[in-house]
């Protein structure tokens, strides 16, 4: 038996967190053996990376350098956590993967998002089984997301905008990977969200 990958993605503030958290919650409680991860992170030499891809100047890194610096800490994290725990049977719950690479890295400039492809091909080559999409307004999101105290704020802080169009992006891409792809309203009362998130897990997991 392998194990089951699920990713949440959408722009920041959306919700992806708190859902992963109380997706893992509930289908542990169904007995599924359940890692929660997330990216960019998620082991500890990508927990590094993480510091220093979301830490300082807005412009510290161009948009190739953060694609080869999101893409090395996802290897490492498959490497040692994903990969293993799918081996021994468990459900993954991953809050965010290589789809936040294709938007945040990919939109940022024509030609950017064939590069993400192929070194996602080159270098990962593995895509989430189930991948929920949080959709949700960009100002409420970002309204949501400066809520939170923190330094991680570099992505933050390009404004609603980019926001913007991350979000039209992920609707693009949940057309793009449908077979996998499920776009969830997240402008709802996280328990409401949270049981539609279940119920297509749950139909995923054992349908
Ligand atoms: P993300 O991981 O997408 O950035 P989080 O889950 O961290 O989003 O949520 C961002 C903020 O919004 C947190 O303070 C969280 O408590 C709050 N939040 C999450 N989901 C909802 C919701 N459905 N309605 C209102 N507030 C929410
Ligand atoms: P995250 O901690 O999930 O932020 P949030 O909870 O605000 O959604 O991710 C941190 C930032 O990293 C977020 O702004 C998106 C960005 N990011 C990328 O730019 N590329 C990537 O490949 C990943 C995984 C994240």
């Amino acid at each position: 038996m392998g194990g089951y990958f699920i990713s949440f993605e959408g722009i920041d503030g959306s919700g992806k967190s708190t859902q992963a958290r109380m997706l893992a919650a509930t289908l542990a409680a169904d007995g599924h053996a359940v890692r929660a991860t997330r990216e960019p992170g998620g082991s500890p030499g990508a927990e590094e990376i993480r510091r220093l891809v979301l830490e300082g100047d807005p412009d510290r890194w161009s948009p190739e350098t953060e694609i080869l610096l999101f893409t090395a800490a996802r290897r490492d994290h498959l490497e040692r956590v994903i990969a293993p725990a799918l081996e021994a049977g468990e459900v993954v719950i991953c809050d965010r993967f290589a789809d936040s690479t294709r938007m945040y890295q990919g939109l940022r400039a024509p030609g950017l998002r064939a590069i993400v492809d192929q070194l996602h091909a080159l270098m990962i080559g593995r895509e989430p089984d189930l991948t929920f999409i949080i959709d949700m307004d960009p100002e409420k999101g970002l309204a949501r997301a400066r809520g939170r105290a923190g330094h991680e704020e570099r992505f933050e802080d390009f404004g609603t905008e980019l926001q913007a169009r991350m979000r039209l992006g992920f609707l693009d891409l949940a057309e793009e990977f449908s077979h996998r792809c499920v776009v969830v309203d997240g402008d709802r009362p996280p328990e409401d969200v949270a049981a539609e998130v279940a119920r297509i897990a749950r139909e995923r997991l054992h349908g």
